[in-house]
């Protein structure tokens, strides 16, 4: 509870707002005081979620392919709340479809990285430059969710983990040259998480071999990266920025290959 008023009076933009995590984050940074932008090109599920968290949130119709919707979210949600003081970069390209072609490097189609870059890395770099502006003005801050993906290799999902990369260095970026001027920008990397999406596109026998190599004894939920994100929001954060906050329960913080060495252990 002594949480609750640390985004009080702040104005919060949440891309991918109707998804999993950026719903839990919504859903906490309300509870902290703050007052968000619901921003999703899922717009019924934008809608339906403000109509369940009641006051201080407003949803937004944004597609992040287009540079005109992007700009037109910040435009609504500075005219509608006054002011902006933290933008979310959460939505990404998903789903059963996107992760099934997205594949590796030699087989890879371009319209999937492109897709990637577009939405992922373009979308992202749009909204805070269009932000940017206004983030100087209330001294705010820029929160990117990438994923662990972004940080080791793996056989799946090279598009994707690229745009999460590329968001990691364009963090860095706006980090160094905002700094100065007020402006705090980090990312949280998420492993795994549980949401309704994820779950939908990897059935229980791929989410099990994370699960091994995690060394908590469950996947994250999408509140466990809420929570993080809604901390680097805050000014309980403002020595912290051009850092990605690892939350994935420690899944990449050791050597691979741990789960057959507890094996041995059990025998
Ligand atoms: N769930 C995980 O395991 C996991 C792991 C690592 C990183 N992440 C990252 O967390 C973030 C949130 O993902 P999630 O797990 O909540 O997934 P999700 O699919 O539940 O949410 C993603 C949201 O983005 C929206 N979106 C997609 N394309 C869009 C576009 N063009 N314009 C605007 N909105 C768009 C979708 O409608 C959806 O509501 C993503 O950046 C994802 O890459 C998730």
């Amino acid at each position: 509870m002594e949480n609750r008023g640390l985004l009080a009076g702040k104005v919060a933009i949440i891309t991918g707002a109707a998804g999993g995590i950026g719903a839990a984050t919504a859903e906490l940074m309300l509870a902290r005081g703050a007052s968000v932008v619901l921003a999703d090109i899922a717009f019924d599920r934008a809608q339906q979620l403000a109509g369940r968290l009641g006051e201080n949130c407003w949803p937004v119709e944004l597609d992040l392919a287009s540079e005109e919707s992007i700009k037109a979210m910040v435009e609504k949600a500075v005219s509608h709340f006054g002011r902006l003081d933290i933008l979310h970069n959460n939505a990404a390209a998903l789903g059963p479809d996107i992760a099934e072609a997205d594949g590796d490097v030699e087989h890879m189609q371009t319209r999937i990285w492109d897709m990637a870059f577009t939405v992922n890395c373009r979308g992202s770099m749009i909204a805070t430059r269009e932000a940017l502006p206004h983030l100087v003005q209330s001294k705010g801050c820029v929160i990117n969710t990438v994923s662990n993906l972004a940080l080791q290799g793996h056989v799946i999902q090279a598009a994707y983990s690229a745009s999460k990369a590329a968001i990691i260095q364009m963090t860095r970026s706006v980090a160094a040259s905002h700094g100065r001027k007020g402006v705090r920008a980090n990312a949280v990397a998420p492993g795994m998480t549980m949401t309704p999406a994820l779950k939908e596109a990897f059935p229980p026998h791929i989410r099990k071999l994370v699960e091994d190599e995690t060394l908590r004894d469950q996947l994250g939920e999408p509140e466990d990266i809420a929570e993080v994100a809604a901390f680097l929001a805050s000014d309980a954060a403002r020595n912290i920025t051009g850092q990605v906050i690892v939350a994935d329960g420690g899944l990449a913080s050791h050597v691979p290959g741990i789960a057959g060495f507890m094996a041995l252990g059990d025998n």
